[in-house]
C-alpha cells in the first residue's frame, strides 16, 4: 500500500506522496550526474507508483466470475472513462507510467512552453480525445514552478468541457501550488515533493532542473 500524506489548502487537496520509493527514485532523479536515458526510466517508474494513488477512488463494480475451484463476486474497475494529458514536453515523460497501470486510457496532448523572458506560458498545440469531457482526466507536468502553465492547461480542458480533472506533478513551488488553487479550488494536485521557493529565472529550488532538457537531452 501507498502511504501519503494529504495537506488541506483551501477546496482542493495536494496530496504529497511519500512512499519511501518514491522517495528514493526522485533523490535520484534531482542529482545532477543523472543521465536522460535514467532520468526518463525513473520519471516513468515514480508514474506508475503515482499513479496508485491518483486512481484510488475509481469505482468499483461487481462481476460474477469463476475460478479455477469456484464462482465468485469479484470487483472490476467501473467502465470509468479516464485521459492522460501531458503539457509538453516534459509531461510526457509521466504517460508512460500511467498507461502500464491504465493500458485503456486515451491520451490528450497540450503543448505549453515559458517564455524565457516573461516566464509566462504559450500555447502551441492542443489535441484532445473528442470525448474529453465525459472522462476522468489526468494533466501531468512534472514541474509546478509558477503554476502558469499547469492553470492554462486547465483553463484549456475546462472551456472544453471537463469537470473532473487531477494534476499530476513531480515536483512543486509552493507559489505554483497556491497559483494552482486560487484558480481551480476544485482540481486535487498530486506531487512527490514541494519544494522551498522559486529563483529569480523561475526554477525550483532545489528542484531538479529543467525536466523537459533532462528528459530529451537537449541541453
Ligand atoms: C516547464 C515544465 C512546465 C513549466 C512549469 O516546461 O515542464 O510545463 O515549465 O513552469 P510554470 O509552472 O512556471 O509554468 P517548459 O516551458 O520548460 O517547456 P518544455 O517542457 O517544452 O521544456
Ligand atoms: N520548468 C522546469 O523544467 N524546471 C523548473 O524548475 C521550473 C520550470
Amino acid at each position: 500500500m501507498i502511504t501519503f500524506a494529504k495537506i488541506t489548502y483551501h477546496m482542493s487537496q495536494v496530496h504529497l506522496i511519500d512512499h519511501p520509493m518514491v522517495q528514493h527514485k526522485l533523490s535520484i532523479m534531482r542529482q545532477k550526474e543523472t543521465g536522460s536515458k535514467d532520468f526518463r526510466q525513473l520519471l516513468k517508474e515514480i508514474s506508475l507508483l503515482m499513479g496508485y494513488e491518483i486512481t484510488r477512488d475509481l469505482p468499483l463494480a461487481d462481476i460474477e466470475i469463476e475460478t479455477p475451484i469456484s464462482k465468485m463476486t469479484a470487483s472490476r474497475v467501473l467502465g470509468r472513462k479516464l485521459a492522460v494529458v501531458p503539457i509538453l514536453r516534459a509531461g510526457l515523460g509521466m504517460v508512460d507510467g500511467l498507461l502500464d497501470l491504465v493500458p485503456v486510457a486515451r491520451v490528450g496532448h497540450i503543448g505549453l512552453y515559458r517564455d524565457e523572458k516573461t516566464h509566462k506560458p504559450v500555447v502551441y498545440y492542443c489535441k484532445l480525445p473528442e470525448d474529453i469531457q465525459e472522462r476522468l482526466v489526468i494533466v501531468t507536468d512534472p514541474m509546478l514552478a509558477t503554476g502558469g502553465s499547469s492553470c492554462d492547461a486547465l483553463d484549456m480542458l475546462k472551456e472544453r468541457g471537463c469537470t473532473n480533472i487531477k494534476l499530476m506533478c513531480l515536483v512543486a513551488a509552493p507559489e505554483g501550488i497556491e497559483k494552482v488553487q486560487a484558480a481551480h479550488p476544485d482540481v486535487d494536485i498530486y506531487v512527490a515533493a514541494i519544494d522551498e521557493r522559486l529563483n529569480e529565472n523561475a526554477y525550483i529550488v532545489p528542484g531538479l532542473g529543467d525536466a523537459g532538457d533532462r528528459i530529451f537531452g537537449t541541453k
